[in-house]
């Protein structure tokens, strides 16, 4: 008797071949929105459905692996997995899987340009050429901060905060790290001084968050934390919104202590458009866009896919971050 084809939802248009690849083995349910299904789109569609391709806007959690009783994984296109509930997954017996590693260099990439755009003032000069402010060359006009020399501080040196690091050494910067684990690979390669946050906060011209969003890295970076930053000093946020406490920073921002903040990621996306933090023009704010190259974005989906095959295959996916749950795996 043939076998059935396995059923999954994906919950995304992606980019790259992958769904293609993924409907030579499987039936496929693509929600075809610009944005994400509803909630009750996607407890309806994902209901009888093998697998999910979720994206960081899907919320899987208890009620999710409830509703969806035959779901034996959850393949998130992103590398953060602060909308899975993974100890529910593991207690259903439900692989959870994510995208690292594809998306290093590109997230890295970008956490440099917003460095640099904020430090030379890139977005103030487009706006500024486009106003008709621009009347002559000024030698005192829309000046910034050396990028080359100064002092770069990581919160947070996993994969991607070590590609920043290897950025910012060819910027021949000082870095300071902190982490709950000592680097001494970084340190010797790069350079790399481990310290507490507070001191770093204070030393640094530039700080480049990249820690994961748990419930102790909520509003790591608050007022106290802002109040730490040199005058001059640029905040980068490339990992999640609420690591940093919106509020207070755009305080902080009008009183002018940090200086300059970037942020790819704010607590409420998308960011409202009467949030003060778009009022201000020492903050620049892009759309989480981090990882977006063709390429990367194409990987991601890739890596997303390959992660449902093997789980639905009754294998370990790849990049499975509860491995624990096959001992419980639910049953077709
Ligand atoms: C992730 O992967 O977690 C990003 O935020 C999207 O690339």
């Amino acid at each position: 008797m043939a076998q059935q084809r396995p059923h999954v939802f994906v919950t995304r248009r992606l980019p790259g071949d992958a769904v293609e690849r993924l409907r030579a083995q499987a039936s496929v349910d693509l929600w075809d929105g610009d944005l994400p299904p509803p909630r009750a789109v996607l407890l309806e569609r994902a209901r009888e459905a093998d697998g999910l391709i979720s994206l960081l806007t899907e919320r899987i959690d208890e009620e999710f692996l409830r509703a969806c009783p035959r779901i034996k994984a959850v393949c998130n296109v992103a590398v953060g997995f602060d909308n899975i509930d993974l100890a529910a997954c593991t207690r259903h017996g439900v692989f959870a899987t994510n995208t690292p590693r594809v998306l290093t260099d590109t997230t890295a990439d970008f956490a440099f340009a917003l460095l640099m755009a904020a430090a030379r003032r890139v977005v103030e000069g487009d706006h500024f050429s486009r106003s008709g402010e621009w009347k002559t060359w000024d030698p005192g006009g829309l000046l910034g901060t050396d990028v080359h020399g100064g002092t770069l501080g990581l919160v947070g040196v996993g994969q991607i905060g070590g590609a920043v690091a290897r950025r910012g050494r060819g910027f021949e910067m000082k870095i300071l790290y902190t982490d709950a684990v000592p680097r001494p690979d970084l340190e010797a390669e790069l350079g790399l001084m481990r310290s507490e946050l507070d001191p770093l906060l204070q030393a640094a011209d530039f700080v480049s968050l990249h820690v994961p969003l748990l419930p102790e890295t909520r509003h790591l970076i608050g007022a106290r934390e802002l109040a730490l930053m040199k005058p001059t000093a640029v905040l980068i946020n490339t990992s999640r919104g609420p690591v940093v406490d919106g509020a207070a920073l755009a305080k902080a921002l009008k009183a002018g202590r940090p200086g300059f903040a970037a942020l790819d990621v704010t607590e409420q996306e998308p960011i409202a458009l009467d949030d003060p933090l778009l009022g201000l023009p020492n903050c620049i704010v892009t759309p989480h866009i981090a990882s977006g190259s063709l390429t990367t974005r194409a990987n991601m989906a890739s890596l997303a896919v390959e992660n449902l095959l093997e789980a639905l295959a009754g294998r370990v996916p790849p990049t499975c971050l509860n491995p624990e749950a096959a001992t419980n795996r639910r049953g077709d």
